[in-house]
């Protein structure tokens, strides 16, 4: 189990620690605005805000994502971040 925050909320997520953040915010989150795109860091379809930094999540994982403690802003979050 890990916790993220997206969005200004605290959320469990139960998945494995290698899934990218991309599945991690649309299969498991249904945060589906984070597109796919190239699947592999070329197209930026998959960009979310990582503490104020726009990040590929298509290329950073769970653990990673949980284990820095940052906060994503998705495009659903955006207009609550402003
Ligand atoms: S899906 Fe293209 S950079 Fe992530």
């Amino acid at each position: 189990m890990y916790f993220l925050d997206v969005n200004g909320s605290s959320v469990e997520v139960p998945a494995a620690g290698q899934m990218p953040l991309l599945w991690v915010l649309r299969d498991i989150l249904g945060l589906t605005g984070t597109k796919r795109g190239c699947g592999s860091g070329g197209c930026g379809a998959c960009t979310v805000w990582v503490d104020g930094k726009p990040q590929k999540s298509c290329g950073l994982d769970l653990h990673a994502a949980a284990g820095c403690r940052a906060r994503i802003v998705t495009i659903e979050g955006l207009g609550a971040a402003n």
